[in-house]
């Protein structure tokens, strides 16, 4: 570990830096068919981006230097879109697109991007196990390759800090309505306020997948955004087959919660789950109202739709 890799927690343990990130996207997409029979749900457009660019963007804006994308079969249009374009960078500049050649070329030279492949979907966990060896010993971020966060300050980035502050992983939370509480994973955890996270901070004592409201310990559901020690690993080695026969990172999360201790942080911000239907049209209004050559046009042509 180089001196610029870490730094200290305030109780002196030096923690080091978050530079890598897994993108877990060799799911089958099942929620969203027909449109994910033939292309992955990752790629599918929200606006004018592929949901998984808006994911390494967050990436990117939280300093994240090395990107890991868990791929599976028929995915191979995500590894087309971070790589480089030469030909239609070369026609877009001789035909004078010059703004566009530069944005093609930007999706390509954001961020180190490395693949590796989950031979079958056998759930999330797994994903996150196969990136053990291109991970490596260090702490590092998992961002749910179909969950988005947009906005001014990144979740990720949010969670980074809570790790570096503390030294412990931590996972984004948000409050869910009682009643849909059997859709998530639910945290049960007590307060643990601290400067300069406050009442967002809480120290899980247990995780539970998908519980029914009358059985849930908190209507905080888990997100798709964490912050993870590399003894996560070992936690997910020994998890068994859970919900669905898959390896769930949620089982293997607590463990680690037992063993070494794991915060969930109402992060700050809106999630949207894009790789379901209804979650997908939201993000798509949301983020077409917000976008700058577009937004006034929409909510305009929104104004005029009899609802
Ligand atoms: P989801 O549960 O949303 O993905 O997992 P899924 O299994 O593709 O979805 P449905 O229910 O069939 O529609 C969240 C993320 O984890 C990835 C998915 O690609 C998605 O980005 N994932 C899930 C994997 O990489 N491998 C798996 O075995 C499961």
């Amino acid at each position: 570990m180089t001196t610029n890799d870490s730094q200290s927690s305030p109780n002196s343990v030096p923690v080091r830096k978050v530079r890598k990130a897994v993108l877990p996207a060799a799911g089958l997409g099942t929620r969203f068919l027909p449109a994910t029979k033939a292309q992955p749900k990752e790629m599918l457009t929200v606006v004018d981006k592929p949901q998984i660019q808006y994911v390494a963007e967050e990436c990117v804006a939280s300093g994240i230097e090395h990107i890991i994308i868990v791929t599976g079969r028929g995915k191979s249009a995500i590894e087309d879109h971070f790589d480089s374009s030469p030909f239609l960078e070369d026609f877009l500049e001789k035909h004078g697109k010059k703004q566009q050649a530069k944005m093609v070329r930007d999706i390509s030279d954001m961020v180190q991007v490395s693949y590796t492949r989950q031979k079958e979907p056998l759930g999330l966990g797994h994903a996150v196990l196969v990136a053990r060896d291109l991970v490596g010993d260090e702490p590092f971020a998992v961002l749910l390759g179909d969950v988005l966060i947009p906005g001014e300050n990144p979740a990720t980035k949010q969670l980074i800090d809570v790790h570096e502050a503390t030294g412990v992983g931590a996972i984004a939370v948000e409050e869910v309505p009682r009643d849909r509480t059997h859709l998530y994973g639910i945290v049960a955890g007590e307060p643990a306020p601290q400067p300069p996270f406050g009442a967002r901070l809480l120290r899980i004592r247990d995780l539970v997948e998908k519980p029914k409201p009358e059985n849930a310990p908190s209507n905080l559901a888990i997100t798709g955004r964490y912050v993870l020690p590399p003894a996560i690993f070992d936690c997910l080695e020994r998890t068994k087959p859970g919900a669905g026969n898959e390896i769930q990172l949620t089982d293997g999360l607590r463990t680690l919660a037992q063993e070494q201790g794991l915060w969930a942080y109402i992060y700050e911000g809106i999630s949207y789950d894009a790789g379901d239907k209804l979650g997908f049209l939201k993000a798509t209004v949301e983020l077409a109202l917000l976008n700058s050559e577009l937004g006034a046009d929409f909510r305009a042509y929104l104004k005029t739709l009899k609802l």
